[in-house]
């Protein structure tokens, strides 16, 4: 990177729990910037959010001029980035947008930074994807092992921090868990049904094929990243009373076998990956003793799939707000910046 460039970036989100840590990530990697713009909506703006240790004012989205803004960094929902990103874009950004309003577009990259890093500098719209939380962290993983191996089929079960529904999701579960402690009647409002002491095998739409629309992106984005439709992807995804981190069950068929020593070590040196893999209790990640505000994807309970020669089952574990959201969309614009 050149060190004399700095770069003006914009947080669009930037008093939610994805754009907060955005922020924290920029300041706690040392990103180069000449300046940092808090973006939300008329609600939020004139009030504060923290950068580096300093307060920042937060501006009115709607009305502010992106002129001038080399990055910006949207994690404000689909239909804020389908109304604004291409107007930042059209102004010289180059926006990475966390949202899934472009992912599937062929146009736009969908970037893992460990993974495809070199697809970012293809961006004909100025406008690069971050992926879907539960596809992030599974790919560092996978993809070392498709590379040498060759993965067939991908059957995943995934367990879903609340985190990854915003701030209100995270007030609902906590309040919820308090009213129930306290014998009170709860009244879902982010949830369908009560997320406290429960899990909910749904999470965002349901689509005609039966399946809902969190698990078409295991699909859909797995294929992208890895540039292989041929990947057969057969996803669950559940979301759990867990504050941060998501976690997911996932078996694989290879081409070729892989053992679990073999696993190990190709993964031991895959760079974003945490092996944590003893067989003694605690030996494994979890979302509270190992993800929760850390970088790392971890990966542990590495064993042969008994019903299959060519099957292996991992779990894995990552904070959804950091790897699954702000940490990679950081990646991207230091692979951005590093162009300059
Ligand atoms: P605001 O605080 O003004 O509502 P989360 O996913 O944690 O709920 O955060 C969503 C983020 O997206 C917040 O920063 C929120 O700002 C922002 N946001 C939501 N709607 C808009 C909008 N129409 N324009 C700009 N920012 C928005």
């Amino acid at each position: 990177m050149n060190e004399q460039r700095r770069f003006k970036v914009a947080v669009v989100g930037a008093t939610g729990a994805v754009g907060e840590t955005m922020l924290a990530i920029l300041a706690e990697r040392k990103f180069p910037v000449s300046e940092v713009v808090a973006l939300a909506s008329a609600r939020s703006a004139g009030g504060e959010v923290e950068f580096d240790g300093k307060k920042i004012v937060v501006q009115d989205l709607a009305t502010f001029d992106p002129t001038g803004v080399d990055i910006a960094l949207f994690s404000a929902g689909g239909g804020v980035s389908k109304e604004y990103a291409p107007k930042f874009a059209a102004a010289g950004v180059v926006v990475i947008d966390n949202s899934s309003a472009f992912r599937y577009d062929d146009d736009v990259p969908l970037v893992v930074s460990e993974v495809n890093p070199d697809a970012a500098r293809q961006r004909p719209r100025s406008i690069i994807a971050n992926p879907n939380c539960s596809t992030m962290q599974l790919m560092p993983v996978l993809a070392p092992i498709h590379r040498e191996y060759g993965i067939e089929r991908i059957n995943v079960a995934t367990y879903q921090s609340v985190s990854g529904g915003g701030r209100t999701a995270m007030e609902e579960l906590g309040k919820q868990t308090a009213q129930l402690l306290n014998f009170q009647d709860i009244d879902p409002q982010k949830f369908p049904v009560q997320i406290a002491f429960n899990l909910i095998p749904h999470i965002d739409d349901f689509q005609d094929n039966g399946y809902t629309k969190e698990e078409m992106k295991l699909v859909w984005e797995t294929r992208k990243i890895l540039g292989d439709d041929s990947i057969q992807v057969n996803p669950t995804a559940v979301r759990v009373p867990v504050f941060f981190g998501h976690s997911e069950a996932v078996n694989i068929e290879t081409k070729k076998k892989i053992t679990p020593e073999q696993a190990r070590a190709l993964l031991a040196a895959a760079p974003g990956v945490q092996v944590v893999d003893e067989h003694k209790p605690g030996g494994y990640p979890t979302p509270v003793t190992h993800a929760s505000g850390t970088d790392p994807v971890y990966v542990g309970r590495i064993r042969e799939d008994l019903s299959h020669p060519r099957g292996l089952n991992l779990w894995v574990v990552a904070d959804n707000i950091r790897k699954g959201a702000a940490l990679n969309a950081v990646q991207l614009a230091e692979l951005v910046a590093a162009e300059a």
